[in-house]
């Protein structure tokens, strides 16, 4: 049973344009209630998911209109998206936290455009963990913030996508004639890619499926998808930690040629391919895209590591030659409902983890603490960050 004696957590409302989820709904503040905890919830925190602040208070929290007051009041920050400037404050929310507390959050803290602000946290003496960087083993799969979100994304492209083609997605009898299912093909079959295949056969698509480990293409088929015929040499895909690893460019382009015609007879494309920590690779190159049907649609979720189409542009739905190309970013927003019910899930599983009587300790010898765990005890400490920002080669 988790004990949060002590602790005063605070809840603020996302400030990113767009951004609908909240860090705790009313169910998990009243977990941390009855463990100990005190919770401060900003007005309004919620209402982007429908949770109202009655609803908060009647689960044990304290709803406060001054944001600042609940950061500075606040012993543990948590958040769905990394500190932002905070335009209507005219402040940034990594200097709202008071020195030496605590924040989880997604941090995305290896992006170049989040140094500035994981150097502050760490100037700070704020003690921060990203929920992306929690290993994936199988005793943190009820805190996988990442593996949650990406069911969303998945799901969520394949109906963003059927919701702009001019077709059906499943097969019509009419009296015209048979109308045949639309063809889908999903790239990439980790976990967005298998959701974006279940979605599209529940759907009627007919789909077609490649990922370059057996056993995800394994998965793929095992859920109705025939798979894109691609050779590589054994164990080519597959590196540490049975991850995805990165292909020679050479294999890049045999496996663009095998692609090149699926993509052109398909009417939704689905492109989730990501290497672990890489810029997700170029599959889908500007000819394949013009060899496409008029009216088809690729959504490419891996946007926010590059792509891995190369005429995807970030936060942008545009058409190239008559194909609409879709390069949305946090999709899991557009879900608000479900996906904050599942993070905030997840997060209270992971503060129940780090929180040990009260107590969090970033230095705990726990993966599960240690490698999510960004800035501690003034310095930057998380491997990725500091190849990000050329302080180390590790
Ligand atoms: P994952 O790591 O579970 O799956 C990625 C898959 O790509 C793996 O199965 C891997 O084997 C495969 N892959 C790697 N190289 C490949 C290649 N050359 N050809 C075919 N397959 C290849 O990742 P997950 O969780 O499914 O996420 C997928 C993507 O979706 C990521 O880029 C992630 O950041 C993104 N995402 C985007 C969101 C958004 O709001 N835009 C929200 C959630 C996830």
């Amino acid at each position: 049973m988790a004990s949060f004696n002590g602790l005063v957590i605070g809840v603020p409302r996302e400030i990113m344009p767009g951004e609908r989820r909240v860090a705790a709904t009313p169910d998990t503040v009243r977990e941390y209630v009855s463990a100990g905890a005190r919770v401060l919830v900003e007005r309004g925190a919620g209402a982007g998911a429908y949770y109202g602040d009655e609803e908060y208070r009647q689960a044990g929290a304290e709803v406060i209109s001054d944001v600042r007051e609940v950061f500075g009041r606040s012993t543990l920050i948590l958040k769905v998206k990394e500190p932002k400037h905070n335009k209507e404050l005219g402040g940034h929310e990594a200097e709202l936290i008071p020195e030496k507390a605590f924040l989880v959050c997604f941090l995305h803290p290896a992006n170049p455009l989040n140094h500035d602000m994981v150097r502050t946290l760490a100037a700070r003496g704020i003690t921060s963990f990203s929920l992306d960087s929690i290993p994936r083993v199988s005793r943190a799969q009820h805190m996988d913030a990442l593996t949650s979100m990406s069911t969303v994304a998945g799901y969520k492209a394949v109906i963003n996508a059927a919701h702009h083609l001019g077709r059906f997605v499943p097969m019509i009898p009419t009296d015209a004639g048979i109308i045949e299912p639309a063809r889908v093909l999903v790239v990439g079959t980790g976990v967005a890619g298998l959701q974006a295949i279940a979605t599209a056969k529940r759907l009627g698509g007919r789909v077609k499926a490649l990922d370059i480990r057996p056993e995800a293409n394994e998965q793929a088929r095992s859920l109705g998808a025939a798979l894109v015929p691609f050779e590589l040499p054994e164990g080519a895909g597959v590196g540490e930690g049975g991850y995805a690893q990165r292909l020679s460019e050479e294999w890049y382009q045999r496996e663009r040629e095998c692609l090149a015609p699926v993509v052109a007879e398909s009417d939704i494309v689905i492109l989730t391919a990501l290497v672990p920590r890489e810029r997700a690779p170029i599959l889908v190159d500007k000819a394949m895209v013009e060899r496409m049907k008029k009216g088809s649609v690729i959504v490419d979720i891996s946007i926010d590591q590059g792509g891995n189409c190369e005429v995807t542009r970030p936060g942008e739905e545009y058409a190239w030659n008559d194909v609409l190309v879709v390069g949305l970013i946090n999709i899991p927003a557009y879900l608000a409902v479900d996906s904050t019910r599942m993070f905030a899930h997840n997060l209270y599983e992971y503060v129940c983890h780090i929180a040990v009587n009260g107590k969090i300790d970033g230095n705990a010898p726990d993966e599960l603490v240690r490698e999510a765990c960004v800035t501690r005890d003034g310095a930057v400490v998380h491997k990725g960050t500091l190849k990000a920002m050329g302080l180390t080669d590790a």
